[in-house]
């Protein structure tokens, strides 16, 4: 299979974690779309909202989104948001398999913790941010996604084990 393999799902579901445990197993190349935008711009995600606006992540995601269409046998852990533009979706669906990591609102604050990185989730009420931002966002991940992983109740491996089977499901030859 030439496919990427696109992670999709709210911040803090796991998408980098078992983006990398996946790459390795599968032996395809790994990217993660918020660490090649920081370094394609030399800045930390909350350094280029604060200067330049959400609006400018956004188009450096798209263009992200863009290059990835063009290349194959990726694993891609994308940022939760990039689901809100359909035509990141459209290119990264046209040679990708996409695989919607779900899970709670609590999965997701106890992932987080108190990690500040995200400019969404910053002060106070982690969580109702969260409930509210997911409840927006959920009909999104829902529409994209071809497969679908619960990944709130099971460990890492339980995790990988159950998004592999799935991905078989749809090509034998998924190994490279
Ligand atoms: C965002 C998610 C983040 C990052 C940015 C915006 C979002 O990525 O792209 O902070 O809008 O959900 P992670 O999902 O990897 O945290």
């Amino acid at each position: 299979m030439h496919k990427n393999i696109i992670l999709i799902g709210f911040m803090g579901s796991g998408k980098t974690t078992f983006g990398k445990k996946l790459s390795k197993i599968l032996n395809k190349k790994f990217i993660d779309t918020d660490l090649y935008i920081e370094e394609a711009e030399n800045m930390k995600i909350t350094e280029i909202f604060e200067k330049k606006g959400e609006d400018y992540f956004r188009q450096k995601e798209t263009e992200t989104a863009n290059m990835i269409s063009l290349k194959q046998d990726l694993v891609v852990a994308t940022g939760g948001g990039i689901i809100k533009n359909p035509s990141n979706m459209e290119k990264l669906k046209e040679n990708g398999i996409v695989v919607y990591l779900q899970s709670t609102p609590e999965n997701i604050l106890n992932n987080i913790g108190k990690d500040n990185s995200r400019p969404l989730l910053q002060g106070n009420n982690k969580l109702g941010k969260i409930k509210t931002l997911l409840e927006q966002r959920l009909p999104l991940y829902e529409k994209y996604a071809d497969i679908k992983i619960d990944v709130s109740s099971k460990n890492i491996s339980q995790n990988i084990n159950a998004i592999i089977n799935k991905l078989e499901e749809y090509n034998e030859n998924l190994y490279n």
